[in-house]
């Protein structure tokens, strides 16, 4: 991952301030940026440059802050990200963001409903990263299932804060019986499931 430039930094930490002060303030919910806690987010970041993560997808961009901190880990492997929104103002606001950050060419933003944009995805991906609409997981996990490289990460957040809507995804995955899977309690909750290349579990 290498160390964070001190302009990054600024960005993300100008951002985060920026979610929580318009979400406090917004009371529309499908308008509230919703953006990943900062320590769930760094772990994040952790979890893609240890492991090298290259081929990467997020279901639910909103304005770009999560997206800017797996672009920015993925970026020394020469990493790639799709990140799809289904909110136009909040997918614009992505653009921007990463654009600022300098990391907008190692990102695709795609507009649009994920559950009608996955089929149209060629994949193969070694990290999805689950961060729209929870009650859809275990259908798109399904969809996603055979454009997954063998060596995967598998993440969702708001497993402590959501844990009615998330309890059948979390099933599962654990009844994949090739992924490991552990709940970190940091932030809202990040499921972390990894399932390593045959010979290298
Ligand atoms: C929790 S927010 C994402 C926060 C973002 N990952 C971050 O940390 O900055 C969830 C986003 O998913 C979008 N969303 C929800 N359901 C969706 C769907 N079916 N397809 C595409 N986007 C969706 C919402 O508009 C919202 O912006």
């Amino acid at each position: 991952m290498g160390a964070m430039d001190a302009a990054t930094r600024r960005l993300l930490a100008e951002l985060a301030a920026h979610g929580q002060e318009h979400d406090a303030r917004e009371g529309d919910h499908a308008r509230r940026l919703l953006n990943l806690e900062p320590d769930t987010a760094q772990l994040v970041s952790i979890l893609v440059a240890n492991g090298r993560r290259t081929r990467l997808l997020e279901l639910g961009t909103s304005n770009g802050l999560s997206a800017i901190w797996l672009a920015h880990a993925a970026r020394p492997f020469g990493g790639r990200l799709i990140s799809i929104e289904r909110d136009a103002a909040k997918r614009a606001q992505a653009e921007v963001n990463l654009r600022r950050a300098g990391l907008l060419g190692g990102v695709e933003l795609l507009l649009g409903d994920a559950a009608a944009l996955l089929d149209t995805l060629v994949g193969p991906f070694d990290c999805v990263f689950f961060d729209a609409d929870r009650r859809l997981y275990p259908e798109q996990l399904a969809r996603l299932l055979p454009k997954l490289t063998p060596d995967c990460l598998l993440l969702a957040d708001n497993v402590l804060s959501h844990p009615e809507e998330i309890a059948p995804y979390l099933a599962a995955i654990d009844a994949l019986p090739d992924f490991a899977h552990v709940i970190v309690p940091t932030g809202k909750g990040l499921s972390v499931a990894y399932r390593g290349a045959p010979g290298n579990p």
